[in-house]
């Protein structure tokens, strides 16, 4: 069944990426391949998984010996907490994969690795993104969190720093997210979950044999923290609940909304000090415009006017009495942004995440 044009409308940017599953087309080396991966990460993660991504596995029944059916899942996942996944062709640009996080679409890949690499695919395969990603998306939390964290990118898609910034947030978490758990490390993120060497790494780390550096989770140290897609982490951020990325990234959007509102503020200012200033020249030009050569200025007295006349064409007292009006009602604007942002963000530090 081919992808609807009412899936494509809905997602204009993420469209030309969008596919079908074709589950009865894979063959039974695909299932056996997928079965060997599940099999050899299960044992280690039955004990070092989060409690929440194991939940995850069971809640959506995802089977261990055979190819993920997508559809399958979604009659589960969809009603538990409004995600699908949904299939693309492959890498897809920001702002299309962050069309459709903000929907509650998960972009999903239908090929698997072959059995010659299965222990690393420089692209993320149906086995990262199934097994690795989606159990956590049967969590009310992190699927809420991971929406809102797609709603903010969203947003910045012209601003590639910000977005560096915030896709760190992405990486600490969904990623290579960890969690304490009764006084144990466990793990969350898909890039840990899938992989067998950087679980291994990690959990190092928690009998104090090597791995990374574990501090507490802090969005301005994750946010700062630069990353190497190529090598093993170095450090990494340890949640004590879900609650905390999820409000994390409601601090992230508050925050970029308050600095765009300043921004903007900032610009009316300057633009309103421009044409005030373009006011007065103007008055002066009008001014200079009624001068008669040799008689004296009402302001000043001379009788020697050099040039002013020939300014008055340029701007009228009314025209420049008109933008500065506008200004101000730009500058009002921005100041009504600003405190509907401090406002947002009084009302998203009371409110608690659904559950
Ligand atoms: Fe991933």
């Amino acid at each position: 069944m081919p992808v609807t044009e009412a899936e494509r409308t809905a997602l204009p940017l993420a469209a030309s990426y969008l596919i079908q599953q074709d589950w009865p087309a894979y063959s039974a080396e695909q299932h056996a391949i997928w079965s060997e991966l599940t099999r050899r990460r299960m044992a280690q993660l039955q004990e070092h998984a989060c409690a929440e991504y194991l939940e995850g596995m069971d809640t959506l029944q995802i089977q261990l010996d055979q190819m993920p059916d997508f559809a399958r899942i979604n009659t589960l996942l969809t009603p538990r907490t409004g995600w699908q996944l949904t299939a693309v062709s492959g890498f897809m640009p920001g702002e299309a994969f962050f069309e459709m996080l903000a929907a509650r679409q998960f972009p999903t890949t239908t090929w698997i690795r072959s059995r010659d690499s299965l222990d690393y695919t420089p692209e993320p395969d149906i086995f990262h993104d199934v097994f690795g990603h989606v159990p956590m998306h049967a969590h009310p939390v992190f699927a809420d969190f991971l929406q809102q964290y797609g709603e903010v990118c969203l947003g910045l898609t012209g601003s590639p720093e910000k977005l560096e910034r915030i896709g760190r947030l992405f990486w600490y978490t969904v990623e290579f997210g960890v969690i304490r758990q009764n006084g144990r490390l466990k793990l969350y993120g898909s890039g840990l979950i899938s992989s067998h060497g950087e679980s291994n790494y990690v959990l190092r780390a928690e009998s104090g044999d090597g791995g990374p550096e574990i501090r507490d989770f802090n969005l301005d140290q994750v946010l700062g923290q630069e990353f190497l897609v190529s090598e093993m982490q170095k450090v990494l951020y340890a949640i004590d609940s879900f609650e905390q990325i999820y409000e994390a990234a409601h601090e992230a959007e508050r925050r970029q909304k308050e600095f765009d509102a300043q921004r903007a503020g900032l610009e009316a200012e300057a633009a309103e000090n421009d044409l005030t200033r373009a006011r007065r020249d103007a008055a002066a030009a009008e001014l200079a415009s009624a001068l008669v050569p040799g008689d004296a200025c009402p302001v000043c007295g001379s009788r020697e006017h050099p040039g002013g006349a020939h300014q008055a064409k340029a701007l009228t007292i009314a025209m420049a009495e008109r933008a500065v009006a506008a200004t101000k009602r730009a500058v009002k604007a921005a100041e009504q942004a600003l405190a509907d942002a401090t406002r947002a963000a009084a009302m998203a530090c009371v409110a608690s995440p659904k559950m």
